[in-house]
């Protein structure tokens, strides 16, 4: 889960898909790398079905428990060495970007910057309701510039915050959860995610 651009969604994305594969039954250990600690704090406040780290006790933690899905969480901005880390080492790597002209020209920079034949997938949220255009002008250009965007995006809705304020997937939030959990629900259908939960 990665960025250049600060404040794209990546923390909650990787909160969310933690909670996606926490509910397919798998344990689910998230280690946050930012040293902003965005995930960490989301963990601590409350009711997440799975564990959240920091990189500096994920290790600890790794030893004494088996885990099944180690989801990561970066600092915008990774270096071009946890860039290569990432790349080695993980089954799918997410880059998060919003419909905003300057998330995706980040975005187009960061990728440039991956290693040659790097597997990785675009995911586009923060996506305005249909009846403003820049959801579907986003998913175009993304496309047009050859970037692997998965067809399901996240809308943009305010029960994240919710979420994230007190500490819980955003599914267990009464107003909205339901709704933004369907974008997910949506997402885990789709071939890269499903491939991983089967
Ligand atoms: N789909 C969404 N709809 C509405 N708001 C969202 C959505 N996703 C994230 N947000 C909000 O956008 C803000 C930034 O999100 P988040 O912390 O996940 O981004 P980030 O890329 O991890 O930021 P940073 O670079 O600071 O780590 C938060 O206030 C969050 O609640
Ligand atoms: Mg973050």
């Amino acid at each position: 889960m990665t960025a250049f651009k600060g404040g794209v969604g990546k923390t909650t994305s990787a909160i969310c898909l933690s909670c996606l594969f926490a509910q397919s039954g798998y344990k689910v250990l998230l280690i946050d790398y930012d040293p902003n600690r965005s995930a960490s704090v989301w963990g601590s406040r409350g009711s997440l079905p799975f564990q959240v780290a920091t990189e500096n006790t994920a290790n600890r933690l790794m030893a004494k428990e088996k885990f099944d899905f180690i989801v990561i969480d970066t600092p915008a901005r990774p270096t071009s060495a946890e860039i290569k880390e990432l790349v080695d080492g993980c089954d799918l790597l997410l880059a998060i970007t919003t419909p905003a002209a300057l998330s995706i020209s980040a975005l187009n920079i960061m990728v440039q910057s991956f290693p040659p034949k790097t597997k990785y997938h675009v995911l586009l949220t923060v996506v305005p309701p249909s009846s403003e255009p820049d959801g579907e002008i986003a998913f175009h250009t993304l496309r047009e510039q050859g970037l692997p965007v998965l067809e399901q995006g996240i809308q943009r809705l305010k029960v994240y915050e919710h979420a994230s304020a007190e500490g819980k997937p955003v599914y267990e939030i009464k107003r909205g959860g339901k709704k933004a959990w369907e974008d997910w629900k949506e997402l885990a259908k789709l071939q890269p995610i499903k491939d991983l939960l089967t």
